[in-house]
Formats: structure tokens, sequence, C-alpha cells
């Protein structure tokens, strides 16, 4: 298997609370790419997109990502931000980087999990949702995932490998994930 490892997948999906589970078991480093832009640029990726836009955003988030892919380490997990994959050819250039794995939830999951984490520092599913006709705010939000996961998905799914939650909302499914692949590391390294 190629190192690094980039974990990919919709906002909520548990990149950065799976990365850090699995880094701490490999013994390897974790770096989240949201945190490692607020260090390089000064704000954090929800300021940065209210302030410059999402066009100004990708370029910058890219740039990030690349600069930290030259770095002369290999053991290290990443968490990617939930659009990373989805901008230019950012897949295809993730996939030659290293190995993707593919968080999978459903979009129902997805909206609740959203609310629980917050959306306040999330101005795509903010104004997404806020976008959406429905009866209240989980309504809206449901509405919008779907379209969006719908749209990212084919995306998502080139992943090297495809990491199906368990159907539930239980708070162990984030360690459930990260057990599974630590299995697909450690047998195929
Ligand atoms: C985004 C997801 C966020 C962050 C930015 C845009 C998106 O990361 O990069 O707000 O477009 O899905 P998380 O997936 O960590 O929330």
């Amino acid at each position: 298997m190629e190192l690094p490892i980039y974990l990919i997948g919709y906002m909520a999906s548990g990149k950065t609370t799976v990365g850090k589970i699995l880094a701490n078991k490999l013994g390897w480093s974790f770096v989240d790419l949201d945190d490692a832009f607020e260090e390089l640029y000064g704000y954090t990726t929800g300021e940065y997109i209210r302030k410059f836009g999402m066009e100004a955003f990708r370029k910058k988030e890219k740039a990030c990502v690349e600069m930290l892919s030259e770095l002369p380490i290999q053991k290290v997990i990443y968490a990617t931000g939930g659009g990373y994959p989805c901008w230019e050819d950012n897949m295809d250039c993730l996939k030659e980087l290293g190995t993707c794995f593919y968080l999978r939830w459903k979009p129902e999951q997805l909206t609740k999990r959203l609310f629980l984490s917050g959306i306040e520092h999330r101005p795509v599913a903010k104004d997404g949702m806020n976008a959406q006709q429905g009866a209240n705010d989980e309504e809206k939000m449901l509405a919008f995932v779907r379209g969006h996961l719908a749209e990212r998905a084919e995306i998502y799914e080139q992943a090297h490998y495809i990491i199906d939650a368990p159907n539930t909302l239980h708070d162990s499914n984030d360690e459930v994930l990260a057990e599974q692949i630590y299995k697909l590391i450690t047998e195929n390294l």
C-alpha cells in the first residue's frame, strides 16, 4: 500500500476522529488538513471561504496539500477537507500521492452528525441548508446533503477503498471505521 493515507468523505463523516484513532493505533503522525490550512494562512477554512470566496479557498487548499505532500514523511494519516477531492484534478492527485479511503455514510446519518458536530464553522453546509425549502432545519439540511452528496459521490467513490459506516448513530461508529481501515493497512503494507 502506498503511503501516506488520505481519508476522504463528506463533512461530518469522521475523517478527523477516525484519523486520530488510526494514527494512534499505528504510531504514525496525523494531520488535519483544515487545521494545517489555518496554521498556514491564519484563517479557519470557514473564515477564508466567507472572506475570499470558494474559488480562492480551493486554490489555497490545493497549495497547502501540495506543500505538505513534499515533506519526506510517509507514515502519516491525512484528514482532508470534505470538498477537497471534488475540485479540479484533486482526486487524481491524491490517488497518485498515496492511498485514499472514503468514509461513506448515508445522507440521513450525515445530517444528524452535522448538527451534532456543529454547522457554524461550516459555511458550505449552513448556506446549503438555508437555500433549501423545508419545514425545519433538519428537513432542509437533509435535502441539501442528499443533493450535494449525490454530486460528490462519483468522485469520492474513486477512492482506493470505500469504508461503509454502520447504519446506526452510535458513538462507537468512528472506532468501527478506524478498526476496518487499520486492518486493511496492516494487512497490505
Ligand atoms: C468543506 C468541508 C470542510 C472545509 C470547508 C469546505 C466542503 O471540511 O474544508 O469548510 O466543501 O465540504 P470538513 O469536511 O472537515 O468539514
